[in-house]
């Protein structure tokens, strides 16, 4: 059987999820996701990160391919998520003697989950465990994506196995390394998996890549997406724009509309934005395109101009979450813009308006509530203003 090897003894044992229809059961994943688990043999066999439960019987039939009868005596636990953890029940089942390393936040959660764990081995910051030739040692990254979080480098191969750092959605299509692929075809993915996932604590993921910048890093190898070994630059460069919520110039007009008359007014805005000489405008309808899409891009570009009709004096419900998610990831270094149709009850706007407040949104523009249709041209104005003036404010004029 061809094993996949990041370096002599270190083996990729993870699988791919093509058949899960929405990541933690929100996000869609068009083009699935992958689990990534390691496995390094030496005089002891470490086991990094499981993977989902689901998989089991792929994943233990690859990890004893490699073993040829040998057992796994540590199973390194560098996140609790149960994307990663949730086969450890059936691994424990199958070496009960297995040794399962953690820090001082793994276990409470872990127990939480799966019940009572007999061998534990609890290791802090810096603390290194040898394997014989391999010797792991492990490094806290809290709130990457969880409280417990940490990541384990190998010191003589210079892996770092990242867990959901440096992660992305995509099942793995052949290629696992970074220079087996198209990485273009991963870029979306991966941000739009940094924007849902990671965003939120984007901050301590700056500290995490901080941290691990004092150690001499070979390869990357997270619990998602491919193993970087030659774009490692290209990779901690993408994760440090994101984190550091570095926009580029471009502008997103969401929209949320039952009848199409605030879709019509979205495309007044944008054409305000593009004639301002912004090339980069996507226009979302809330009610197709999954929020998941529209916040990776929202993480990417400056400009973000929302409308919503009213609906029984609120607005337009799908575009609640959205709103909320906004608020949640606080996407910094924004500018802002507002529309919307009254309907009979008005109240689209105002909702909107009310986000904006809670959220600190930089509205750079007068919000527009446009009575029934967009058919004057004094709203035509307004709107098209209103893409102009956003615009300008991306482009600093
Ligand atoms: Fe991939 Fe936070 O788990």
């Amino acid at each position: 059987m061809q094993q996949i090897k990041l370096t002599e003894n270190i083996y990729y044992v993870g699988v791919n999820d093509r058949r899960t229809d929405r990541f933690e059961n929100h996000i869609e994943l068009p083009n699935g996701v992958s689990y990534n688990s390691y496995l390094i043999v030496e005089e002891k066999v470490a086991l990094i990160d499981p993977v989902e439960a689901g998989f089991i019987e792929e994943y233990l039939f690859k990890i004893k391919s490699v073993l040829h009868g040998r057992k796994v005596d540590y199973l390194i636990i560098n996140h609790d998520e149960p994307d990663h953890s949730g086969s450890i029940a059936a691994l424990l089942m199958e070496w009960p003697e297995i040794q399962v390393v953690g820090n001082a936040k793994t276990f409470a959660p872990l127990e939480a989950f799966y019940g009572p764990i007999e061998n534990k081995k609890v290791v802090a910051e810096g603390e290194t465990l040898s394997l014989g030739k391999h010797t792991l040692q492990f490094f806290m990254v809290p709130m990457v994506h969880w409280p417990e979080s940490m990541v384990t480098y190998e010191q003589s191969s210079g892996i770092v196995f990242s867990n959901d750092a440096f992660g992305g959605f995509g099942a793995l299509n052949g290629g696992i390394f970074d220079d087996q692929v198209n990485l273009a075809f991963y870029e979306d993915d991966m941000r739009r998996y940094y924007a849902n996932i990671v965003g939120k604590v984007a901050m301590q993921a700056l500290k995490a890549i901080e941290k691990l910048g004092s150690l001499e890093i070979k390869m990357i190898a997270p619990s998602h997406g491919l193993v970087w070994r030659s774009n490692l630059a290209w990779v901690i460069g993408k994760y440090t724009q994101w984190s550091k919520q570095e926009s580029e110039e471009g502008v997103v007009v969401v929209y949320g509309s039952m009848h199409g008359n605030t879709g019509v007014m979205a495309d007044i805005v944008a054409r305000g934005a593009a004639e301002a000489g912004i090339k980069e405008v996507k226009v979302y309808d809330i009610a197709k395109t999954e929020v998941s899409f529209i916040m990776s891009d929202i993480w990417k570009y400056k400009g973000i101009i929302i409308g919503a009709c009213a609906h029984y004096g609120s607005m337009f419900p799908d575009m609640t979450l959205l709103t909320h998610e906004i608020n949640e990831f606080k996407p910094k270094d924004k500018v802002f813009g507002l529309f919307g149709g009254m309907s009979w009850s008005g109240g689209g706007v105002k909702t909107l308006a009310k986000y904006a407040e809670e959220g600190k949104w930089n509205l750079v523009a007068e919000s527009v509530e446009v009575k029934g249709a967009p058919i004057r041209e004094e709203d035509w104005d307004k709107l098209y203003n209103l893409g102009k003036a956003v615009s300008e404010a991306v482009l600093n004029v």
